[in-house]
Parts: C-alpha cells; sequence; structure tokens
C-alpha cells in the first residue's frame, strides 16, 4: 500500500468539481485517509512547489494556488502515486487522455485542477507539509478483500 498527496487546486473548487474529482478517486478503489479545505498561505505553497523556484511560471503558479481553497488529501491504495497520477492526466490538459481529470474538464496548463505527488518521496514530503499526523484516519474500507487478491 502507498499514500500520496493530492489537492483540488483553487480551479476546480470554484468550477464545483470537488465532487467529480472525489467520486473518481473513491470509485477506483482508493481510500481516502485525510481531507480539508484550506487556503494555502503563500509560505507553504513555496515550500510545496519548492522543485520549481527558478522556473518562469513559480511567480504566477504561487499567486494562482494560493488564491483561493484548495481541498488536500492523502490518498492510500495499491500503487497509488502511479494510480493516482494516471487518473490526473498528463500536465497540460489538452494532451491529456480523455477519461483523465485533466482530459475531461481542463484546456489550460496554469488552471489544470489536480495535483498529485510525484514519487513515493515527493508523498512523504507533501503529506508533512499539509497535515499533521493526528489529521490520519486510519481505517479498513468494507470492499477492500473485493478491490484486492
Ligand atoms: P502538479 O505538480 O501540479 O501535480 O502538476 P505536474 O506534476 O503534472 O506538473 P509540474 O511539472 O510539477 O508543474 C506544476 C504545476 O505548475 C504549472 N505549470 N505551468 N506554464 C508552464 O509551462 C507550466 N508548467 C507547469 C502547472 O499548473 C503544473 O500543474
Ligand atoms: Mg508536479
Amino acid at each position: 500500500m502507498q499514500q500520496t498527496y493530492i489537492m483540488i487546486k483553487p480551479d476546480g473548487v470554484q468550477r464545483g468539481l470537488i465532487g467529480e474529482v472525489i467520486s473518481r478517486i473513491e470509485k477506483r478503489g482508493l481510500k481516502i485517509t485525510a481531507m480539508k479545505m484550506h487556503t494555502l498561505e503563500k509560505e507553504i505553497a513555496r515550500s510545496h512547489y519548492a522543485e520549481h523556484e527558478s522556473k518562469g511560471f513559480f511567480g504566477s503558479l504561487i499567486d494562482f494556488i494560493t488564491s483561493g481553497p484548495s481541498v488536500s488529501m492523502i490518498i492510500e491504495g495499491g500503487n497509488a502515486v502511479t494510480v493516482m497520477r494516471g487518473i490526473n492526466g498528463a500536465t497540460n490538459p489538452q494532451e491529456a487522455a480523455i477519461g483523465t481529470i485533466r482530459g475531461d474538464f481542463g484546456l489550460d496548463t496554469g488552471r489544470n485542477i489536480v495535483h498529485a505527488s510525484d514519487s513515493v518521496e515527493s508523498a512523504k514530503r507533501e503529506i508533512a507539509i499539509h497535515f499533521k499526523e493526528s489529521d490520519h484516519s486510519e481505517y479498513k474500507r468494507i470492499d477492500e478483500q473485493w478491490l484486492y487478491e
């Protein structure tokens, strides 16, 4: 089992896509073990996207991601990091496959609705940025015995 960090970005919240995103995650069989809505502080956002600090889009990315409420989640399941990246689709929604969140609902790289950690190491780092240990809920979903062999 892996954990990964997911964010429904401010555009996803404003466009009424919270339920759509959560529904896709749940229906795939992935388990939500922490969830909150919050407007990110600039410092937290800079730390979250630290790998992009030197890029030209960093300033606008930080302004956008802190511009309104977003929804943060910890998602758990088999190969959750890769599976969640697949559910989200390619970074540029114009190139994202139909059937992915970005491919079905997005048109612009800077407004691509969702974030998911890109590795197990990134997931650990991002979960620690956005959640306290006491925010995590450990539980078994009743369908787990039918999801995994
Ligand atoms: P994310 O981190 O948000 O899940 O997206 P990602 O892994 O698919 O893409 P990444 O390369 O990590 O980029 C982070 C976010 O920065 C914005 N971006 N803008 N204008 C540009 O060329 C550009 N490139 C990236 C996107 O919002 C992207 O999700
Ligand atoms: Mg990324």
